[in-house]
């Protein structure tokens, strides 16, 4: 399925190719420092259930997971975050309800990642033919789910183009997806956007969106966040 993570240069192919075989060096030489000197921390403990025949976790297998850990938990909810503060500072409103009732912000953030979800499509394989929306669709075909569409649904939401910090049902987003591959680190994500955005109302109550700017986005259609975001408080600071 071409150009769902972006188009990139013939050049820029070549250096991401490269970053990439730089990551897997340092997995590789990450997961022998935890086999030569285990510590009480996750590769060890993947390290400590392998059967040593390659029938439960070869360090492959192990590498891969790290690597689906790294990967998947950090630029969806940096991205959260931005979206997060951007949606708020865009409705002031929110973002003072928040400072005066941290109790609210639970709510905020399940409807942060309904309206702004950081995964705005995924890919699917058909294993049968299936019909979905009544359009057949046979076995073997690749599907773009529009998860950031679904979650627009006027059939699942009122008003689903209204933000609204204190929706009733925000949490029926399908953002972590559905089903056995719904998100392994969905409450870390919950926990940690609960966190910043209770510290961040509180400590800057007067944050404010840097007003021209071009936030513009990164250019895929798989992940939606802006590419960077200009906040104010006080008499002017800037980050
Ligand atoms: C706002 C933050 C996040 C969003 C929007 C998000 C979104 C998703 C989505 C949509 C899926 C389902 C993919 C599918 O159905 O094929 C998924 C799976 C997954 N996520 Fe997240 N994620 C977030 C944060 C994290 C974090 C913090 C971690 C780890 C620390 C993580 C680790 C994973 C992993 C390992 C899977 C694969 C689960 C499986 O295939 O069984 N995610 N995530």
């Amino acid at each position: 399925m071409p150009f769902v993570w972006g188009r990139p240069s013939a050049r820029e192919q070549e250096e991401l190719a490269a970053a990439m075989v730089r990551f897997w060096d340092y997995l590789r030489a990450f997961v022998a420092e935890r086999i030569a000197a285990p510590r009480d921390d996750l590769t060890s403990a993947l390290l400590a259930l392998r059967d040593g025949g390659g029938r439960v976790f070869t360090l492959d297998e192990i590498r891969s997971v790290l690597f689906a850990f790294l990967t998947a938990g950090h630029e969806t909810t940096s991205s959260l975050l931005a979206n997060g503060v951007r949606r708020l500072l865009e409705h002031p409103s929110a973002w003072r309800e928040l400072r005066d009732d941290p109790g609210l912000v639970e709510g905020a953030v399940e409807e942060i990642l309904r309206f702004d979800t950081s995964v705005v499509g995924w890919r699917r394989r058909t294993l049968r033919d299936v019909e979905i929306g009544g359009v057949p669709v046979p076995a073997g075909e690749q599907v773009l789910m529009l998860l950031g569409a679904a979650n627009r649904d006027p059939g699942a939401f009122d008003d689903p183009e209204v933000f609204d910090i204190r929706r009733a049902n925000a949490s029926d987003h399908v953002s972590f997806g559905r089903g056995v591959h719904f998100c392994i680190g969905a409450p870390l994500a919950r926990l940690e956007a609960r966190t910043v955005l209770r510290v961040l109302t509180r400590r800057l109550p007067d944050a404010r969106l840097v007003p021209g700017q071009d936030h513009g986005f990164v250019p895929n259609v798989a992940f939606r966040a802006p590419r960077r975001l200009l906040v104010e408080w006080g008499s002017g600071q800037r980050a």
